[in-house]
C-alpha cells in the first residue's frame, strides 16, 4: 500500500511539474471576500475558450469584408480551432470520463460539466465561494488555475474561474446634482425650437431637432435595431407608452418592441424588477429611430455567471441568428474597465465582436462613466475594444455657449488593445497637438475612444415616473438610432447596411459637430481628457449631423 502510494505522488508531482499557469490574480477584486469552499460535488458549468484557426486573418480583412449576411461558413474557417486542438482537448477529457460539447457555431466555445474537486484537480485550482455584501452576490471563482503542458498553445482561457461580476450600472438622475448636471438648456447658437431653448430638459424632439434626426417615419422594410439587456433587465410596455404619450404625440403609443431571450432572459413585466436602463434604451430608440423595428435581446444570467459571459453569450447568440439585427446597442458596460477583467477573457469577448463586424454588424456601445476609479487613466470596456463603435458624452451648460464634453463620460486609451489602423491619422494629430505623444501616464498606442459622442442627458420614463437621467447610454442610444435610420435609407434603398461603422466614421469627420471644450474630468482633473478640436478621448470626433451622415451614405 505504501509503496503504490509513493508511486501515485511521484506520477502526480510529475504530472503538476507539467501543469502550465493560464491565469491568476493575487486578490479578489474590492468587495468580495473568500468565505469558504464550496461543496466538494458541487457541478460547475465551465466553458473553455479554445485557440482560433486563424484570428488574426480575421482581424487584417475585416475592413473588405464588413458587409452584411457574410455566411457564418466563412466565418467557421477563421474562428473555428483546428483538428488538433479539438483533438488533444476532447482526448483529455475523454481520459477524465468527461465530455464537452461546442457552445458556437464554430465550435471555438466549447461547455464542460464537472464537479468542483474534479475541476481542482484538472486545472490545479482552488475553487472557493466569494461573497460580495454591496452586490448581494456569492460567486465560486479560483484566484489561479492551469492547463496541463501538452495543452499550451491549444486553451486560451477557462471560464468562470478568475474573472467576478462587475457592479451593475444605473442611470443616475439629473435632479441630483452630485452627478455634475447643472441645466441641458440649447445655446442660442443652436438652431432648435423657442420651446427647446426654453426648457431645462432635452425632449426627444428637441434631440431630433439638434442632429436633424427626421421625425417622419422610416419606410417599412426589413430592418431591426436591437437593445441588449443583461441579469434579466427588460423594459416595461406601459413606460414605454407614458414615454411616447408624453413626447411623441406623432408616434402611435401603442408602438413596441419585440422581445428575443438569451439564456432564458425574462420579460415578466413585473414593474417592480423593470430596469431602468432597459427602459431608457427602448425608449431613446423607438423615440428617435422612428418607424425602425426594435428588437429587445434580453440575456438571463446563466447561474454563476459574470458581465464578460453574458456579453458573449449575446454576441454568440447574434452571431448563430440567420437574420441578425444590423444594428446593435449595448449600454450595460457603465463601470466596466479594463481592469475588471483579465486580459483573455476581454481578447475572447473582442474577437466575438470581430466576428459581428465581419458579418455586416454595427455593434454600438457607450463609454460608461469615468467616475469610478480616480487613480489611474482607464479605458472603458468594452468600448476599448477596435471591432466596436465607441459613443462617449457630451452636454450643455448654463454658462457655455456650446455643446461640451460631458463631465462624466468615459474615455481613453487601451493597454490591451493596439490602436487600428483607421485610428491612426485622427489619434496622431490629437497627440501631436496636445503635446501628449510622449505622455506616459496613458497609452499613446492602443486603441482609443471615444469614436464619436452625442447628448448625455434626456428625461424617460421607469416605473410611472419621468426620469432626467446623464448617462452616456444617452448618447449611444441616440447615435444607434441615427445609424439604425442610415441603414433604413440603404436598405429601402436596395443596398446592404452600414456593417462596421468605424473605418466610414474615421474617414468621415466632417459629418459630425466637433466638441471642443470641457473635460471628462468628473474623477478627478489629474487622469481626465479634454475636448480640443479635432478627434479626442473625450468625445471622438464630436456629435452627429444626420443630413451629411445622410449624404454620404447614399453616396456609398
Ligand atoms: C472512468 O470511468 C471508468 C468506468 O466507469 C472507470 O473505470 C475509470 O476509473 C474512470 N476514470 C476516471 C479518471 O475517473
Ligand atoms: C451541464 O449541466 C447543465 C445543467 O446544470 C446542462 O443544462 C448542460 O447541458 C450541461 N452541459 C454539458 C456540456 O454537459
Ligand atoms: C439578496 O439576494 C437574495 C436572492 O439571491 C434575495 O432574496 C434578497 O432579497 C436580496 N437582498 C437584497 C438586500 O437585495
Ligand atoms: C392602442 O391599443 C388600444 C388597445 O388595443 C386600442 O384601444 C387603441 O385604439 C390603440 N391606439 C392606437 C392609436 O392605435
Ligand atoms: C500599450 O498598448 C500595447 C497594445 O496596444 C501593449 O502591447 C503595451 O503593452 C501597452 N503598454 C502599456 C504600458 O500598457
Ligand atoms: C517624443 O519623443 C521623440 C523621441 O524621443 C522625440 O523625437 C519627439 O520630439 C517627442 N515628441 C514630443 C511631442 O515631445
Ligand atoms: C487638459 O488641460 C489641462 C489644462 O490645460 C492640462 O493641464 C492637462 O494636461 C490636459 N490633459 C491632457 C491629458 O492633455
Amino acid at each position: 500500500m505504501l509503496a503504490r502510494l509513493t508511486i501515485l505522488s511521484v506520477i502526480l508531482s510529475a504530472v503538476n511539474a507539467e501543469f502550465l499557469v493560464l491565469e491568476k490574480r493575487e486578490n479578489p477584486p474590492d468587495g468580495f471576500l473568500l468565505v469558504g469552499a464550496p461543496p466538494s460535488d458541487k457541478v460547475l458549468n465551465l466553458r473553455l475558450s479554445l485557440t482560433q484557426n486563424d484570428i488574426s486573418g480575421l482581424h487584417d480583412t475585416i475592413h473588405e469584408v464588413s458587409t452584411p449576411g457574410n455566411p457564418l461558413v466563412w466565418l467557421k474557417t477563421f474562428v473555428a480551432p483546428a483538428q488538433d486542438t479539438l483533438a488533444q482537448v476532447n482526448s483529455w477529457f475523454a481520459s477524465n470520463n468527461l465530455t464537452a460539447s461546442p457552445v458556437t457555431a464554430a465550435g471555438d466555445w466549447i461547455a464542460v460539466n464537472m464537479t468542483v474537486s474534479q475541476a481542482n484537480d484538472l486545472l490545479a485550482a482552488d475553487f472557493s465561494t466569494f461573497q460580495n455584501k454591496a452586490m448581494n452576490t456569492t460567486v465560486v471563482r479560483t484566484l489561479s488555475y492551469s492547463i496541463p503542458g501538452e495543452l499550451k498553445g491549444h486553451i486560451v482561457s477557462v471560464d468562470p474561474t478568475v474573472n467576478f461580476p462587475v457592479r451593475k450600472k444605473s442611470v443616475a438622475p439629473l435632479k441630483n446634482r452630485a452627478f455634475g448636471i447643472s441645466a441641458t438648456r440649447a445655446p442660442a447658437a443652436r438652431s432648435v425650437s423657442t420651446d427647446c431653448h426654453a426648457s431645462s430638459q432635452w425632449t426627444p424632439s428637441c434631440v431630433q431637432q439638434l442632429y436633424g434626426i427626421p421625425s417622419a417615419p422610416a419606410k417599412a422594410v426589413a430592418n431591426v435595431l436591437g437593445v441588449s439587456g443583461f441579469g434579466n433587465a427588460f423594459s416595461n410596455h406601459r413606460d414605454l407608452k407614458q414615454y411616447l404619450e408624453t413626447y411623441l404625440p406623432n408616434i402611435n403609443p401603442n408602438t413596441t418592441y419585440s422581445f428575443i431571450s438569451i439564456d432564458d432572459g425574462v420579460d415578466n413585466q413585473l414593474p417592480l424588477d423593470t430596469s431602468s436602463e432597459a427602459d431608457l434604451n427602448i425608449q431613446t430608440t423607438i423615440g428617435l429611430a422612428t418607424g425602425v423595428q426594435v428588437a429587445f435581446l434580453g440575456t438571463g444570467p446563466p447561474e454563476n455567471s459574470n458581465d464578460f459571459s453574458d456579453y458573449l453569450d449575446e454576441a454568440n447568440f447574434i452571431l448563430g441568428m440567420e437574420q441578425p439585427p444590423q444594428t446593435v446597442l449595448n449600454t450595460f458596460a457603465g463601470f466596466n474597465s479594463e481592469n475588471s477583467f483579465q486580459a483573455p477573457a476581454m481578447i475572447s469577448l473582442c474577437n466575438a465582436y470581430a466576428q459581428l463586424a465581419a458579418r455586416g454588424i454595427s455593434y454600438i456601445v457607450s463609454t460608461g462613466e469615468s467616475f469610478f476609479d480616480c487613480e489611474a487613466f482607464e479605458a472603458p470596456f468594452p468600448a476599448s475594444c477596435p471591432f466596436v463603435t465607441a459613443v462617449g458624452g457630451s452636454e450643455f451648460n448654463v454658462d457655455e455657449t456650446q455643446e461640451t464634453a460631458f463631465t462624466f463620460g468615459g474615455g481613453g486609451f487601451s493597454t490591451l488593445f493596439q490602436r487600428p489602423t483607421y485610428q491612426d491619422a485622427a489619434v496622431e494629430g490629437y497627440l501631436k497637438s496636445t503635446g501628449n505623444a510622449n505622455n506616459t501616464a496613458f497609452n499613446v498606442s492602443g486603441r482609443a475612444v471615444p469614436d464619436v459622442s452625442a447628448l448625455s442627458a434626456m428625461p424617460f420614463v421607469w416605473q410611472g415616473i419621468i426620469n432626467d437621467g446623464g448617462s452616456t447610454s444617452f448618447s449611444a442610444a441616440i447615435f444607434a438610432s441615427i445609424v439604425a435610420l442610415l441603414t433604413n435609407e440603404r436598405i429601402a434603398a436596395g443596398k446592404p447596411g452600414l456593417g462596421f461603422l468605424n473605418p466610414f466614421l474615421y474617414q468621415n469627420p466632417q459629418a459630425f459637430q466637433d466638441v471642443v471644450v470641457g473635460n471628462n474630468a468628473a474623477c478627478s482633473t489629474e487622469f481626465a481628457f479634454n475636448a480640443t478640436a479635432g478627434w479626442d478621448p473625450a468625445t471622438g470626433f464630436g456629435s452627429p449631423i444626420f443630413s451629411k451622415l445622410l449624404q454620404i451614405v447614399n453616396g456609398l
